[in-house]
């Protein structure tokens, strides 16, 4: 497995895989690799014949006085993970060359970006649609792998992909999850003891609001399911940041409880720790 740091190297490695006709897919990460960036990156290997990883804490998509000092990192551990995946390359481009000091333009999509994670996180899918701009043409790709566990992030990325054109076949995988139904999250690393406890209550609403709409006989307000979710966070110590249900196609706000909707979450468990999740309220195949 080849690490590339340098943004002419990487381009130059893949422009060449392209002129040899080789297919490539793209996993983009920020590191501290789990579970889940790994499922990402074994979908990754069906999909082409070259598949690069980048791995970036993207320094413009924190806030200010979010954790992006703190930001768990462990670049050694990550390639040894992505190697044994069957991984090409690694790319793992520094600050001062993917941000020179002339760096001006950003990549912003408007309407996704509001509500959600964007409205208390108000730079945040900027940065993430500026890197993600960047690594693609950084890299080549035909297609990319993202994660459902960060559902505004997926929806963005492919409003992205078709309104700039981008040959790029988008993937979602599905979110991976501990033995206990936590998601699997970097951030996951501050949580301990009662703290990781606590975390616990992001799936067990996501469960109990299942448990709620698939014993409804009627029609089942979505505001019904949003505060049945949010005294479960709150019971359990933790702040809710916000409850939606959305309907997975359209991502307009569910009225009543459908076969696609979508509910999603976050909380922050103590100050610091912000978790999100989601999940679909029927499993596909059930009947409303
Ligand atoms: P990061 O948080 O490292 O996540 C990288 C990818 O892994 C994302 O697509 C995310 O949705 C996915 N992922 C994280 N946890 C997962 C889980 N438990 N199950 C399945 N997939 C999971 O998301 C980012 O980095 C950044 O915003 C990035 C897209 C790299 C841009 O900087």
């Amino acid at each position: 497995m080849k690490i590339v740091q340098s943004l002419q190297d990487i381009s130059q490695l893949t422009t060449r895989w392209k002129k040899e006709g080789k297919t490539i897919t793209l996993v983009p990460t920020m590191g501290c690799l789990h579970e889940g960036h790994l499922s990402l990156m074994r979908q990754a290997k069906t999909l082409a014949d070259k598949t690069v990883v980048s791995i970036f804490v993207n320094p413009i998509q924190f806030g200010l006085g979010e954790d992006l000092g703190s930001y768990p990192r462990q670049f050694v551990i990550d390639c040894e993970l992505a190697e044994k995946e069957g991984v090409d390359v690694v790319f793992c481009p520094e600050n001062k060359d993917m941000y020179n000091k002339y760096f001006q333009t950003s990549i912003s999509v408007k309407n996704l970006s509001q509500g959600m994670c964007g409205k208390d996180r108000p730079v945040h899918f900027q940065g993430v649609a500026t890197v993600v701009t960047k690594l693609f043409n950084l890299t080549h790709p035909d297609s990319a792998v993202f994660g459902q566990k960060d559902f505004q992030q997926l929806a963005i990325i492919r409003q992205l992909v078709k309104d700039l054109n981008f040959s790029i076949e988008i993937f979602g995988g599905p979110i991976v999850r501990e033995d206990d139904g936590l998601a699997m999250s970097s951030r996951n690393k501050y949580l301990q003891g009662k703290n990781r406890q606590t975390a616990l209550c992001l799936y067990n609403a996501l469960t109990a609001a299942r448990k709620l709409v698939q014993s409804g006989k009627e029609k089942i307000l979505a505001q019904t399911v949003i505060d049945q979710t949010k005294t479960i966070i709150t019971d359990a110590g933790a702040a809710v940041e916000y409850v939606v249900i959305k309907d997975e196609a359209t991502l307009q706000d569910e009225v009543f409880i459908s076969r696609d909707s979508i509910l999603v979450l976050a909380a922050k468990i103590v100050d610091s720790v912000r978790l999100i999740d989601n999940g679909r309220l029927f499993p596909d195949g059930i009947e409303e």
